[in-house]
C-alpha cells in the first residue's frame, strides 16, 4: 500500500509523541504548521516547519491533504479541526496499532487513540476527541466530542461524557456510580467520581467533590 502523507498542525512539547503516532499508523509526515510565523524553517526532531497556520488558512483550499492537530485544548483543538474540514481538507482517525480498539465500538472522525487504549464494544467515542496512552473505556459508554481523555484514565461502563470534557491523568468514574458527565466539566488528575458530574464544574478527590473556584 502506498505511503501516505499526513501534516501535523501544533508545535509543542508532544509534538514527537504525534510524530511516533502518525509514523506508528504507516503515516509519512510532510510538515509541521505552527501557528508562530518566525518559526517557519525550522526542524523538530527532524520534521521541518513548513508554514505558519495562518499561511496555511490562507490557501484557496487544504483539499487532499491529510492532517492531525496535536493541541491539548478541546476548544482550540477543535477550532482548528472545523477550519481544515471547512476548507476540504482531512482529519482522520488515528488509533495506534497497539490500542485494543473493539469492532463493536463506533469511533468517529478525527478522534485520535493512543497507544495502549482500551476500547470495549458497544462503547462510542464523538468527534476530535483524544484518548491518551493507557485508558480505558467500557462497553456501553460514550464519550462525547472534542473531550480529552489524559493517560491512565478509565471510564465504567454505561456512562456517558458529554462534549468539551477534560478528564485528567488517571482519574476514573465507577461503574454503576454514575451515569452522567456534563458538557465542559472537569475531572481532575486522580480523581475517583461516584456521583453525576454537572456540566461545567471541576470535581477532585476520592470521592470526587465539586472544587468551588
Ligand atoms: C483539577 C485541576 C483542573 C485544578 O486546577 P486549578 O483550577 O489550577 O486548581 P489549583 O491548582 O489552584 O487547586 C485548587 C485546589 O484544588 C486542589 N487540587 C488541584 N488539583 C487536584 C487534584 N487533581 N486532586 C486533588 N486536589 C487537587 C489544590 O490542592 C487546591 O487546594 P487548596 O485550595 O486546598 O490549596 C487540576 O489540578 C487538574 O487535576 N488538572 C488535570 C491535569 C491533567 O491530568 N492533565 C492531563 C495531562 S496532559
Amino acid at each position: 500500500m502506498e505511503e501516505q502523507e499526513i501534516y501535523i498542525l501544533g508545535v509543542g512539547h508532544n509534538t514527537i509523541v504525534y510524530i511516533d503516532l502518525a509514523e506508528s499508523c504507516g503515516y509519512k509526515i510532510a510538515g509541521l504548521y505552527h501557528y508562530n510565523e518566525e518559526r517557519t524553517g525550522e526542524y523538530v526532531h527532524g520534521i521541518p516547519i513548513i508554514d505558519s497556520n495562518t499561511n496555511l488558512f490562507q490557501r484557496e483550499s487544504l483539499g487532499g491533504m491529510n492532517f492531525i492537530v496535536s493541541v491539548g485544548e478541546n476548544a482550540i483543538r477543535t477550532n482548528l479541526s472545523n477550519k481544515i474540514r471547512e476548507m476540504g481538507g482531512n482529519i482522520p482517525t488515528v488509533i495506534h496499532p497497539s490500542a485494543i480498539v473493539s469492532k463493536y465500538s463506533k469511533i468517529s472522525e478525527g478522534v485520535v487513540i493512543h497507544a495502549n487504549s482500551v476500547v470495549q464494544a458497544d462503547a462510542s467515542i464523538g468527534k476530535d476527541t483524544v484518548l491518551s496512552y493507557n485508558t480505558s473505556l467500557s462497553h456501553t459508554s460514550s464519550v462525547g466530542e472534542s473531550c480529552y481523555i489524559a493517560f491512565n484514565a478509565t471510564i465504567g461502563a454505561y456512562i456517558k461524557v458529554h462534549d468539551f470534557v477534560l478528564m485528567g491523568q488517571s482519574a476514573s468514574l465507577v461503574s454503576g456510580k454514575l451515569e452522567y458527565v456534563g458538557k465542559n466539566a472537569v475531572i481532575g488528575a486522580g480523581a475517583v467520581v461516584i456521583n453525576n458530574v454537572e456540566a461545567d464544574t471541576i470535581v477532585i478527590g476520592n470521592p470526587a467533590k465539586t472544587l468551588d473556584k
